[in-house]
């Protein structure tokens, strides 16, 4: 069993629990996520990893209530435990298998979407520690839905809070920071990273594209058990099909097909809908959820 050690809430539906869990706390890297489960009968729930204290041995998770089961998840307090807690899965941020030298010669920029602030955390985090200074750019729906402000602010180089409606920091949405920083400013840079909602990595990718920036993006939404069976993280990058949670969850942006992927994800949540993903995709559907008749 993995001991809850702190439960809070940071915003409407937004969760942050520090979990006691010394193996995947010894060995994560950022990008990485873990799959949770209450009981035995709970449902698997595939989380990025928001931090982790390696002497310590906790992980921090932070999620978002979705469905039934991030709503129980929701209810457990600082005493209670996960039936499991199994990670790190996936590939690590590409940077942090890089050669130091590069890149600490590139110019960084982070881009976060509401929840999507969770997962970029330990990646301006890992920077920071690495003595690169890097341009972080943070957004939410209104002030309430802010999170991690001050976590980021100690790790950023610079940080630049936009909320949607303007009630907190500038007004209007990531890509707008995005054009002010490059475009009106005349900031350089040689890799954006952008997480959050696949709207917002979309149309940050389409931005980028034109402006000649590459961009990593992470595919985490689309994940469903995360263990590379149910065949829901399925996507098309560039002319490779490829599963977020085997493969990803990071991806080149710019050759990610978001059209098709946000279409999946709208096709998985019902039973015909995963019925027809079977039957157009076959094998490499895989199967294996349980969901689609195999
Ligand atoms: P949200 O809808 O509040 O959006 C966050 C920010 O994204 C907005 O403030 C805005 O700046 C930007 N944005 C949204 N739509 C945009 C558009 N059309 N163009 C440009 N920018 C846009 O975000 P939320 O409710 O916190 O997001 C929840 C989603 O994030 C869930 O679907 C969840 O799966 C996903 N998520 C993604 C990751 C990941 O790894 N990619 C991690 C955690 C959560
Ligand atoms: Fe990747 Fe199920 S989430 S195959």
């Amino acid at each position: 069993m993995y001991q809850i050690l702190k439960a809070e809430q940071l915003a409407d539906k937004i969760y942050l629990m520090d979990v006691k869990a010394p193996r995947v706390a010894r060995s994560c890297q950022p990008g990485e996520f873990v799959i949770v489960r209450m009981d035995e009968k709970g449902e698997r729930i595939p989380l990025t990893i928001c931090d982790f204290d390696r002497e310590q041995g906790i992980v921090t998770i932070v999620f978002q209530i979705v469905g039934a089961s991030t709503l129980r998840m929701a209810g457990l307090k600082a005493g209670d435990a996960f039936q499991d807690f199994v990670g790190p899965l996936g590939q690590p941020s590409e940077f942090v298998k890089e050669d130091l030298a590069e890149v600490k010669g590139r110019r960084y920029l982070f881009v976060a979407g509401g929840v999507g602030t969770a997962p970029v955390y330990p990646q301006v985090k890992w920077m920071k520690e690495h003595g690169i200074d890097v341009d972080v750019i943070v957004g939410a729906k209104n002030k309430d839905l802010l999170i991690l402000e001050k976590e980021m602010e100690s790790v950023a180089g610079n940080l630049y809070v936009t909320t949607d409606d303007g009630s907190y920091g500038r007004h209007g949405m990531v890509t707008a920071v995005i054009e002010d920083l490059v475009k009106d400013q005349g900031k350089h840079y040689d890799v954006c990273v952008a997480i959050g909602p696949m709207i917002m990595m979309k149309f940050v990718c389409k931005l980028t594209k034109e402006l000649g920036l590459p961009t990593i993006v992470s595919m985490n939404p689309i994940m469903v058990d995360g263990t590379g069976m149910c065949g829901a993280c399925r996507l098309t990058v560039g002319d490779e099909v490829k599963f977020a949670c085997v493969d990803g969850p990071e991806f080149d942006g710019h050759l990610v097909d978001f059209d098709e992927a946000m279409k999946r994800q709208q096709m998985y949540k019902t039973e015909e809908g995963r019925a027809m993903l079977k039957a157009m995709e076959g094998d490499t559907h895989h199967g294996g959820c349980g969901n689609c008749g195999d």
